[in-house]
């Protein structure tokens, strides 16, 4: 069997066999399951997932596709709720890869067919990232608790996971070329995607249920991060008081999370993440708006935005 099935549960290899499969991006497939491309090993993980995890009200998850901004977000939101916990220049994101401190339930919690963790001692509220499409979340779709969103121009998201994949595949695999890459991307063909139905199935959410999806662009993000820290505060009942935005704790937020801090400290340049084999590193590369320029001919644009333009016209929700 292929190494990254080698250990695998039966049910579960049994169960791949009758998936449609492609040539993965930073693994060797992907597989078709619960309408999503997803890469092998996440798949045994989400289904132990759906089968333990029970969601509490009071929960808080960091959803999005790779590249789109989740380690910002994770920070972020750890900061804003954590922000009586621990002061600024003790803080926990000095000394520790946000994804440490907010775990994947794919790849981290779930992941490697270990036993269910434990969750209870977890501080409430808990914190989890994923990338798990908004309909395969199981108790988390009825509970009444909150998911943050983060989405970023398909064009920058890909031109980022290409980078990635390329430098977190094993040496064994050959790189995945630009073209051939663009051309799976386009097709839907792309870890946790297609891109067009991942980020519409969260953002009807946050039409339908404001109070429980809040929908940010990495491009808004960036523009004005205390507005976004402010409405992200909001939306989880941690509001800033008058007198905290007086003394500029949202500002120490947005600094203490900002690519440039972040990718500075000791722990993101020579750290590993906890719960996997990848280097912090890896997470923080130009952090640019539009850098796919520099990537993709005219004709790539021209194929994309039109898939765009198909997927997503008339959704209310542009790039
Ligand atoms: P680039 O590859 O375009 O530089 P994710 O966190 O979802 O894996 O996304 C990674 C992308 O977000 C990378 O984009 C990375 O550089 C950027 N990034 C990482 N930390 C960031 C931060 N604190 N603020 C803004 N962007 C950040």
């Amino acid at each position: 069997a292929d190494d990254e099935e080698k250990y695998l549960g039966n049910e579960c290899k049994e169960l791949l066999l009758s998936l449609p499969k492609k040539r993965g991006w930073r693994t060797l497939h992907l597989y078709q399951f619960q309408g999503f491309w997803w890469e092998t090993q996440a798949i045994e993980a989400v289904i132990s997932f759906q089968k333990h995890f029970q969601a509490r009200d009071s929960d808080i998850v960091v959803a999005t596709l790779p590249k789109s901004g989740t380690t910002w977000l994770k920070a972020l939101t750890f900061a804003v709720v954590n922000r009586h916990r621990f002061a600024i220049k003790t803080h926990p994101l000095l000394t520790s890869n946000p994804h440490d401190l907010v775990p994947y339930f794919e790849l981290h919690l779930y992941a490697n067919n270990q036993l269910v963790p434990d969750l209870s001692k977890f501080p409430e509220p808990r914190l989890f990232g994923t990338h798990i499409p908004f309909p395969s979340l199981g108790t988390i779709t009825e509970s009444n608790c909150k998911i943050v969103y983060v989405c970023r121009n398909p064009f920058d998201t890909f031109i980022s996971a290409w980078h990635f994949a390329n430098k977190i595949k094993p040496q064994h695999q050959a790189p995945l070329s630009l073209d051939e890459a663009f051309d799976m991307y386009c097709q839907g063909m792309s870890p946790y995607g297609p891109f067009w139905d991942h980020v519409l199935e969260y953002w009807k959410e946050s039409l339908k249920r404001p109070q429980n999806v809040l929908f940010f662009k990495y491009e808004d993000m960036k523009e004005d991060v205390v507005l976004h820290l402010k409405r992200l505060a909001e939306f989880l009942d941690y509001p800033f008081t008058m007198e905290e935005e007086r003394n500029g704790v949202i500002e120490d937020i947005a600094k203490l999370c900002s690519f440039e801090s972040l990718k500075a400290l000791e722990v993101n340049k020579t750290g590993m993440i906890r719960m996997s084999k990848f280097e912090n590193k890896v997470f923080f590369r130009k952090a640019e708006v539009g850098d796919w320029v520099n990537y993709l001919t005219p004709k790539m644009e021209e194929r994309m935005s039109k898939v765009i333009e198909e997927k997503l016209g008339g959704s209310g929700l542009t790039f």
